[in-house]
Order: C-alpha cells, then sequence, then structure tokens
C-alpha cells in the first residue's frame, strides 16, 4: 500500500512555499508544540508512561520499614520459603504519592511544572561539590554519579535513618515511572537496619522477590544470607565482636537499582535505571551505611559511575558520596560459577576489615 507523502517531502530550505508562510503563524505553530511537549513532560514527570494511567490519589498509609528481629537460625535456606512478616512491618506497604498532579486543564500549573522539570534537568548537568562523608546527597539536587539520572526533589533534605525510608517510599507511591510497572506484581523497596554500618545493593528483583515484594529471598537471596553470616562469623573470629552483631542479615540493608522486575530478569535498560536510580541514592543518604557492597556490574557500574568491567573493578574499594563500595561478583553468579567463590569472601574480608578500621577496632591502613 503506497503512504502518503511526509507533508515536508520535497520541500527544500529555498523552497519560496517555506518562504511565503508568515513568520507569525510559524512561531504560533511553535508555540503550540511546545506547549504540547511542555505538558507531556509534565505528564510523565507525575507518573505517565504510555500505556500506564497516572497513579490515583488515595489517602496516604503508613508503611515504616522496620527492621526484621530473630536469629539468622530463622532466615531462608535454600528450598525453604522465606518467613512470613507481619503485615505491619512488611516495607512494601503501598503508600501513595505524597504531591498530586495538576490538572491537565490549568495551563499554569502545566507551565509551572515544565519550568520545575527544565531547572532540574539543568541542575542535573551541573557538578556536585565534594561533600564530606556524611551522606546527605540526597538533599543535593545536582549529582555528577548518575547523569542520566532523574532527581526527585522531593527527597531533597530527608531525615535519616526509619524517618527517611518512609518518606522515599512514599514519593515512590505506586510508581509508573518506567516500563517495568507493566510487568510487577510487587515493587521491591528494599528490607533490613535503618541505620546499618553495611548495605548490600542488587541489581533487580526476580521472581521470587516480584512475588513477595522482598529483596534476594530467592535462591540468590539465600546464598546471600550464608554469605553475611559467614561475615559475622569472621568477623568474630577476629576478634571484633560488636562487628560481628552488625554482620546479620537483620543487621544490614539491602536494596536494589531497580524496584520492580525486569521482564525474564533481563539487565534493566539505561532508562529504567535512570528513573529509579535517585531513589537507590535517596535510600543509601539515609541509611548512611559504613560500607557498601555492589551485587555485581549493573550496581556496580551505578554507584562507581564506571564503565569497567566487573571483574577490573572487584576487589578494591571505589568510592560513592565519601562511602567506600566494594564492588564484587553478585550471588546468582556464584550458582553459576562455584569456582568464583573464593574470590567473593576475599572481597567481602576486605569489607570486614574497612568496617573495623571506621570503627576504630583496629589500626587503619592498608588493609590485606
Ligand atoms: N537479584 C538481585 O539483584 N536482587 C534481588 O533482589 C534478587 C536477585
Amino acid at each position: 500500500m503506497a503512504l502518503p507523502p511526509s507533508p515536508t517531502a520535497g520541500v527544500r530550505d529555498d523552497d519560496p512555499a517555506m518562504s511565503a508562510q508568515p513568520i507569525d503563524d510559524l512561531s504560533a505553530e511553535l508555540f503550540q508544540i511546545t506547549a504540547a511537549l511542555r505538558a507531556r513532560l509534565d505528564w510523565m514527570r507525575h507518573g505517565g508512561v504510555d500505556g500506564c494511567p497516572v497513579p490515583v490519589q488515595r489517602p496516604a498509609r503508613s508503611a515504616q520499614p522496620q527492621a526484621r528481629s530473630g536469629p539468622v537460625a530463622d532466615l531462608p535456606r535454600s528450598g525453604a520459603k522465606a518467613p512470613q512478616r507481619p503485615a505491619s512491618v512488611h516495607p512494601n506497604a503501598p503508600v501513595e504519592p505524597t504531591w498530586s498532579a495538576p490538572s491537565p486543564d490549568d495551563p499554569a500549573a502545566l507551565a509551572r511544572a515544565a519550568v520545575e522539570q527544565t531547572s532540574r534537568m539543568a541542575a542535573r548537568s551541573q557538578t556536585a561539590a565534594p561533600r564530606s562523608p556524611v551522606r546527605s546527597e540526597a538533599a543535593s539536587t545536582a549529582t555528577t554519579e548518575s547523569p542520566s539520572g532523574i532527581v526527585y526533589p522531593e527527597l531533597a533534605s530527608l531525615p535519616s535513618g526509619a524517618d527517611g525510608l518512609r518518606i522515599i517510599r512514599e514519593v515512590i507511591g505506586d510508581c509508573r515511572r518506567c516500563n517495568l510497572c507493566h510487568g510487577r506484581n510487587q515493587l521491591v523497596f528494599g528490607e533490613g537496619h535503618p541505620e546499618p554500618w553495611l548495605a548490600f545493593i542488587g541489581e533487580g528483583p526476580g521472581a521470587d522477590e516480584d512475588r513477595t515484594g522482598l529483596p534476594f529471598v530467592g535462591a540468590a537471596g539465600d546464598l546471600l544470607s550464608k554469605m553475611i553470616k559467614a561475615m559475622g562469623e569472621h568477623a568474630h573470629k577476629l576478634g571484633f565482636a560488636e562487628l560481628g552483631t552488625r554482620l546479620s542479615r537483620e543487621q544490614v540493608y539491602i536494596a536494589n537499582v531497580v524496584k520492580c522486575r525486569p521482564p525474564g530478569n533481563r539487565t534493566p535498560e539505561a532508562d529504567e535505571i535512570a528513573a529509579c536510580g535517585g531513589f537507590v541514592r535517596a535510600q543509601l543518604a539515609v541509611l548512611r551505611p559504613r560500607v557498601i557492597v555492589a551485587l555485581g556490574r549493573t550496581p556496580t557500574q551505578f554507584l562507581l559511575q564506571n564503565a569497567a568491567p566487573l571483574g577490573r573493578l572487584r576487589g578494591q574499594f571505589g568510592s560513592w558520596q565519601g562511602v567506600p563500595v566494594m564492588p564484587t561478583y553478585h550471588p546468582a553468579y556464584l550458582l553459576r560459577t562455584p569456582s568464583a567463590k573464593g574470590q567473593v569472601w576475599d572481597d567481602l574480608k576486605l569489607v570486614i576489615l574497612k568496617l573495623a578500621e571506621l570503627a576504630n577496632l583496629m589500626p587503619s591502613g592498608p588493609s590485606a
């Protein structure tokens, strides 16, 4: 079937038909196009994704993430189901956004939102000033660590710990910011101690996490639980008793770069990381962990903003906002490649020594 000719087909810059169009008409058309683009930007900013409705505003419910309690022995093991947590402490309890979208009939509100969006995009391209290891990153809307990441001004100046986490969860709401919303069953916010010494950041939820709303509860999660337990035991063996108590699944925090399961467990796309990355950055800012372990390539490249292969980055500390980051292999990779377990254990032992050093449990200096 013949396609209709493009409206601009055959038109050249020097075409008299072009120059004959009055300038006023052109600027009116340009104005309309700009207004339409602004309205679309604003719609996307408020959660609009093609094919996904903007979330309906409902009264907010409280969802205060809490550390789990109970012995490490209660944690899921291979083949075992994740233990049931009381609904009231589920970190994924849905909370609606606290902002309300301007009506599409209100051009002034749309214009204001478009201006806000533009200033946010401009802020993103600026260079953040060097900051102290006190992680108030969320207070800065300008960041170089994720040039393509969206910065959410609602996450500026958050309180630390559980209160900050609760606000981040509220801002995420019933998220429709990227296409991952289409396939998810549950959004996986993160779980653990709100003031941990150590945080683990993975890539994104898998099938078990999508079903339960909790991070790392599948086979890879079982292995991660064992790794954390082994770290605690090793710290005790080295004589770092207090550190040992901080290294249990309940005492660390675990989250992912993206909060919704990518279809078929594929690697998250750049735009999905850009839409979601601001939330894990805000989580880390309020958690203030002393050390971060990046599990796999995606969180490593995201946190360190370094595209080098994981094999080259693992085993040595990088830095996120002044916090030491240890990149290492993902537990799912270890399940496929058990021969890499020794390298990961070496990396985790360096993390233990770094934590001991930061807690003044041992003299600082190059750690073995
Ligand atoms: N893999 C991840 O990266 N995160 C999870 O939560 C589970 C598996």
